[in-house]
């Protein structure tokens, strides 16, 4: 808590003044704001963290990867609707975001249309492949956007359960198309639908030739894996073997972590099926550095998520800025509101790295949604 006081007591009138967005510090500590709230940018002076003066960027460039176009890319998230009670519609559950207001489902939808927006404007090329329940009535009609149902147990507590078995139902049927069709090549990147892609993913099966399947890694001993992105190489061999770790994951869950919190269960199982790999250093989850590990017959490149999966620490944790380098942020927790008026923010100024300072700015407080 006495973060948060630092936090608001350290932000400039100067600032305020410049940025029309920003609000008058709270009073209270633990609320939820239904409006946009910028703290100071953390990691300013700190080399190769974003440089921000109010809401402007000072660095405008990602820092270069390789010289390879990138290459063809799908995201595949899961997304089901629940069906509220009509209560839910009432006046006084909507939200506003800009001009407009969203009931609970409606909230969802347009988090699922924004992260679809990112992906067309960093990677216009790319796919999204939305995997559902048959029940729910997905309609979501936009280019290059693929909905496709796989049965399952969808409740809200099977849901990451679920999730993985349905990685998996795509995983086989993928091998069965490229088995009819050997010479299409897409890569895949399984994720959350709660994360903006703010540069070309593509790169990276080109900077790492050797992975089957990558994570997100942090130093974080219980769960220092993020279950929110997982990138498998489109061939043949690469998805018979992430098919088969994530087997091996969902094996670990169903025996294992049933009872953990339905949001945290295949984290863990995560962390397990590569904890409990031979030899492997956990030692290497301290340092934010891509390394390359076999587990289990798959070869498994580990991301930092401080680039691949970036979210601002909530509460009292350390907080050293925002890398140059990320290329997705995670809108984790009560961070939804802070999505589409990032995404509005984007629309309206047309600059990605001024965007990435709100984000900045605003990342460790919490919303209503
Ligand atoms: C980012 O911008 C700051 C301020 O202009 C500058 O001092 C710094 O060198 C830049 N960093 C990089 C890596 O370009
Ligand atoms: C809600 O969902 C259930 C199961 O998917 C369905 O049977 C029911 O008709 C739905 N109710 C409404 C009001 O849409
Ligand atoms: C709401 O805002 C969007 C973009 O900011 C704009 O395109 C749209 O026309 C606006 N709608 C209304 C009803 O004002």
């Amino acid at each position: 808590m006495n973060d948060t006081v630092i936090l608001f007591l350290s932000f400039s009138v100067l600032e305020l003044h410049q940025n029309p967005a920003a609000q008058p510090p709270p009073k209270k500590m633990n609320t939820k704001f239904d409006h946009l709230v910028l703290g100071p940018a953390a990691g300013q002076g700190l080399p190769n963290r974003l440089q921000c003066q109010g809401t402007k960027a000072l660095n405008k460039t990602h820092t270069p990867s390789s010289s390879n176009a990138g290459e063809s890319v799908s995201f595949v998230t899961v997304f089901t609707v629940y069906n509220t009670s009509l209560a839910d519609s009432r006046l006084s559950n909507l939200v506003t975001v800009g001009n407009a207001s969203y009931t609970k489902m409606e909230r969802s939808m347009a988090v699922l249309n924004v992260f679809v927006n990112f992906i067309q404007v960093t990677m216009p090329r790319s796919n999204v492949v939305i995997l559902t329940d048959p029940a729910s009535d997905l309609s979501l009609r936009r280019n290059s956007v693929t909905v496709y149902p796989i049965q399952g147990d969808y409740s809200r507590d099977k849901l990451m359960l679920q999730r993985i078995r349905s990685y998996i139902t795509f995983l086989e049927t993928r091998l069965e198309e490229l088995a009819q069709n050997p010479g299409h090549i897409s890569h895949y990147i399984f994720t959350d639908s709660d994360i903006a892609v703010v540069d070309d993913l593509g790169h990276l099966f080109n900077d790492h030739p050797n992975f089957h399947l990558a994570l997100t890694f942090r130093n974080n001993k219980e769960q220092p894996l993020n279950s929110g992105f997982i990138a498998v190489r489109g061939t043949a061999d690469a998805i018979l073997r992430a098919k088969i770790f994530l087997q091996e994951v969902l094996k670990v869950y169903s025996s294992k972590f049933m009872s953990a919190s339905r949001m945290l269960g295949d984290q863990l199982a995560l962390a397990w099926a590569v904890k409990s790999h031979p030899g492997f250093d956990l030692r290497r989850f301290t340092k934010a550095q891509a390394f390359l590990e076999n587990i289990g017959g798959a070869s498994v490149l580990f991301l930092p998520c401080a680039t691949y999966n970036w979210t601002p620490p909530e509460g009292a944790g350390q907080f050293h800025g925002m890398p140059l380098d990320v290329k997705v942020v995670h809108f984790k927790g009560s961070r939804k509101r802070l999505m589409l008026e990032s995404w509005n923010f984007l629309s309206s100024s047309s600059d990605i790295f001024d965007m990435l300072c709100l984000v900045l700015l605003s990342g460790r407080t919490k919303y209503d949604f």
